[in-house]
């Protein structure tokens, strides 16, 4: 073989060409397709979002009125799918559930897709895009024990979403409220997409052998799932409750992140590519704060979360490192606000990130990208004879 570039972490591997998201680490700039994520957040709804990174253009109301139409006759999720959810205990993380029934899915919607076929493509993306809330929601009722509920069609994507998940067996009715919808729109739109993080070249590099979309999106969930990536959410209102509990000494908690010899790291700060702010975490605290006070909800973590930030944004550990907050640092607290669950948290951002994750799998086919095929440094013992068992 030829000289093997060493890059663990593919810190300095640039893996594809990608026309979908643009990423400045360093001005801490964020745009899909051309289009600001600031902007985005404020003006446009999760599903033109979805439509805008999938399809490359922001829908007319035509094309997004046909997206819908198209993802409510897919809504449908197989009553069997019922069965493999109820054998799991109601213990188990939503995320190792979602992955699993993602995986299911593969059973009862062949996913192996003619690349060559728009519509495959087309209907393979649909279908996802309409069954993967019922999953998510799913999880969510089988946590709260609560019976399945089907959606509304009635209601947009994300009012939809929040009903799947929301609605009691209890009540006629589940109203909308509109300060929930659009937080979750903002916080959904905000995880859409993030260029070759691990998620989503996991997503791209498990397609890549053309393993099904179902298959490759539900490695993502898996990959999403860690705690330096995804799970941060929940780890940093795990983290915010421990400091809490411990009498609110942010000081000491600094200290175990600067201490080498102690694994603890400052959960939601840090990232491998923002060496500024994370353009999402400024608008997550922002909307942190309205959300809240909207909401009438008042959350001791919110001032420790607050606290501990400006403690390392003047820390020379954290200077020195270009260390900021990142998208997990306070979108924990909006979740909680909104009535989700610690442990649905990573989930949520899995229902953010699938339009992303589908529309870097969909380039990823169209482009006819080779398989994924890293290579390695070998430091293993050379050559050796066999010993028989008795002789070791
Ligand atoms: N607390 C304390 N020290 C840290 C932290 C932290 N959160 N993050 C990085 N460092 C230190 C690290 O110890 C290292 O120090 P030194 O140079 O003295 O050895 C230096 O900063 C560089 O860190 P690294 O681990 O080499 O950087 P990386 O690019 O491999 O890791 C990261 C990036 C996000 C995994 C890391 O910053 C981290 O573990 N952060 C906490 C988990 C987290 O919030 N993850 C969410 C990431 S953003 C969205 C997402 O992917 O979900």
């Amino acid at each position: 073989g030829g000289l093997i570039t060493l890059d663990p972490g593919y810190k300095n591997t640039g893996s594809c060409k990608s026309a979908i998201t643009f990423l400045n680490g360093e001005e801490g700039i964020l745009r899909y397709r051309g289009y600001s994520i600031e902007e985005l957040a404020d003006k446009a709804s999760f599903l033109e979002v979805a439509y805008l990174l999938i399809f490359g253009e922001l829908p007319t109301q035509e094309q997004l009125d046909k997206l819908y139409k198209d993802i409510k006759k897919e809504s449908h999720v197989d009553e069997e799918m019922k069965k493999i959810l109820d054998g799991f205990p109601k213990s188990a993380h939503p995320m190792g559930v979602l992955s699993s029934l993602t995986s299911a899915l593969i059973a009862f919607n062949p996913s192996a897709v003619n690349v060559e076929s728009d519509e495959e493509m087309y209907n393979a993306i649909i279908k996802l895009l309409a069954k993967f809330p019922v999953l998510v929601a799913w999880t969510l009722r089988k946590k709260n024990g609560q019976p399945l509920d089907y959606g509304d069609s009635s209601l947009d994507y994300v009012d939809n979403i929040l009903k799947m998940m929301f609605k009691s067996p209890h009540e006629e009715h589940y109203d909308i409220d509109p300060v929930v919808s659009s937080a979750l729109n903002k916080l959904l739109i905000l995880h859409a997409d993030h260029e070759q993080n691990c998620s989503t070249s996991t997503v791209r590099i498990v397609g890549s052998s053309h393993a099904g979309l179902f298959a490759s999106i539900s490695a993502g969930i898996s990959a999403l799932w860690g705690p330096l990536h995804g799970g941060a959410n929940q780890a940093v209102i795990e983290m915010l409750e421990n400091i809490k509990e411990d009498g609110g000494d942010t000081k000491k908690y600094m200290g175990k992140a600067k201490d080498k010899e102690d694994p603890f790291r400052l959960m939601g700060f840090g990232h491998r590519v923002y060496k500024n702010f994370d353009p999402r975490a400024k608008i997550i605290k922002k909307s942190a704060d309205q959300v809240l006070d909207q909401l009438g909800v008042e959350d001791p973590v919110l001032d420790i979360a607050k606290g501990l930030e400006k403690e390392a944004l003047e820390d020379s550990y954290f200077v020195d490192r270009k260390l900021y907050p990142n998208v997990d640092f306070y979108s924990g607290i909006i979740y909680r606000a909104l009535g989700i669950p610690t442990e649905m948290f990573t989930v949520m951002f899995a229902l953010g990130r699938l339009p992303g994750w589908i529309a870097q799998w969909r380039e990823m086919r169209l482009e006819k990208e080779p398989i994924g095929r890293p290579r390695q440094v070998y430091t293993g013992e050379n050559l050796r004879d066999f010993k028989d068992i008795s002789k070791r």
